[in-house]
């Protein structure tokens, strides 16, 4: 064979095998035009320990979220320690990827240590004490990461699901303002960072209106919000009907949303979702964990519908929807394998334990490919 035709069947064949393999569709890709997709990212992914789930994360997405790393247990686990290791670490990784860096996140009722609302004797603080220690927190935290960390989750589920404010210590102690200041103070600490308000449910209409309202009190204070839908779905709630709703109620407020948290859980419930909370821990029970050794098709195919049907909400609402984040990478690090029962094996994101993508990737992706094409 002479070499020029040599030269010509190497090319043939780098056409037909590896241009194919480099153009694999991507999540990222296919919906750069529309918005941002991301994954909450652990400690062994972001340090580089997790190597077979490195080159999926960083194929597919084009944002992160830590899942524990910015909460405050983690970075300041006592009144005057800090512990920014795994933090600086995920934010590296970001950088070193070129991601949009999420942080999240800065106030919250839970995975704060109890120190921060209490004295040395154990009695609650005062108002100013507290709010102290807040402006502290935010302005170390989110001052450490200025102009690195692109948006925070500033308040985190500060809305029971009627609507009403949280009775937590936040607002037990500090009073209503305590919203007004986290804001204020991550506003002052990182002029250009997005702040987010971030909760659950938010597509509940009473939830829902209690977040409306607590995001106009913050415009009237001159305040500019973003809103995050968690996304912590089922298979038959919330309707695609009431995302929908929800989506179009928070940008007629001149707000950009977010999907902050998306799963979807593939279990039987134990329990009324509306009745669970972050502490819910049911007793493990065979039919509560009915899968163990595999997703039946069936269930496979349903779990690809749904999110096809709620890629669907996204695509249509892409004019307000700025990114699209999933709560974990693979099925192996979903926390619904531990909530609300533990020890399950779930199934909620797109790709499965092995890091491969499921029949609910696909669906994705064909939702973004048929908003492409006219
Ligand atoms: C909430 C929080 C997240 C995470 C999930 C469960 O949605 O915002 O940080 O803790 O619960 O893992």
């Amino acid at each position: 064979m002479s070499a020029p035709t040599q030269c010509l069947l190497a090319f043939c064949f780098t056409i037909l095998f590896i241009l194919p393999c480099h153009a694999q569709i991507t999540l990222k890709d296919a919906f750069k035009d529309y918005f941002l997709i991301g994954a909450a990212l652990n400690q062994s992914q972001f340090s580089g320990l997790a190597t077979s789930e490195i080159s999926l994360i960083t194929a597919q997405f084009n944002s992160i979220s830590p899942e524990n790393a910015l909460k405050w247990a983690a970075v300041h686990p006592a009144p005057n320690r800090y512990d920014f290791t795994a933090a600086d670490r995920y934010v590296e990784f970001g950088e070193a990827h070129h991601m949009f860096i999420v942080g999240h996140n800065l106030v919250w009722h839970y995975q704060t240590p109890a120190w921060v609302f209490q004295d040395e004797s154990g009695k609650p603080v005062d108002r100013d004490t507290l709010l102290k220690r807040m402006r502290d927190h935010i302005s170390t935290v989110v001052g450490r990461y200025r102009g690195r960390i692109a948006g925070w989750d500033v308040v985190n589920e500060a809305l029971n699901n009627d609507g009403t404010l949280r009775q937590s210590p936040w607002l037990q102690i500090i009073g209503e303002d305590y919203l007004v200041k986290a804001y204020q103070f991550a506003h002052e600490a990182d002029p250009h960072a997005q702040l987010y308000y971030n909760d659950y449910m938010l597509e509940l209409p009473a939830k829902r209106a209690g977040a409306i309202a607590l995001i106009q009190k913050l415009q009237a204070q001159g305040i500019h919000v973003a809103v995050g839908l968690q996304g912590h779905y089922w298979f038959d709630r919330p309707t695609t009907v009431e995302i929908d709703d929800a989506i179009k109620a928070f940008s007629n407020l001149g707000v950009n949303v977010m999907i902050t948290e998306l799963d979807v859980d593939a279990l039987p419930l134990p329990a009324n979702p509306l009745t669970l909370n972050a502490d819910s821990n049911f007793e493990l029970k065979s039919e509560l964990n009915p899968y163990t050794n595999g997703l039946p098709d069936i269930v496979q195919q349903t779990l690809a519908k749904r999110y096809a049907d709620i890629f669907a909400v996204f695509l249509k609402n892409r004019a307000a929807i700025k990114r699209v984040t999933f709560w974990g990478v693979t099925d192996a690090d979903s926390w619904l394998n531990y909530w609300p029962v533990r020890g399950r094996t779930n199934y909620p994101l797109l790709f499965d334990r092995r890091c491969r993508p499921k029949p609910a990737f696909d669906a994705v992706v064909r939702a973004a490919r048929s908003t492409a094409s006219p």
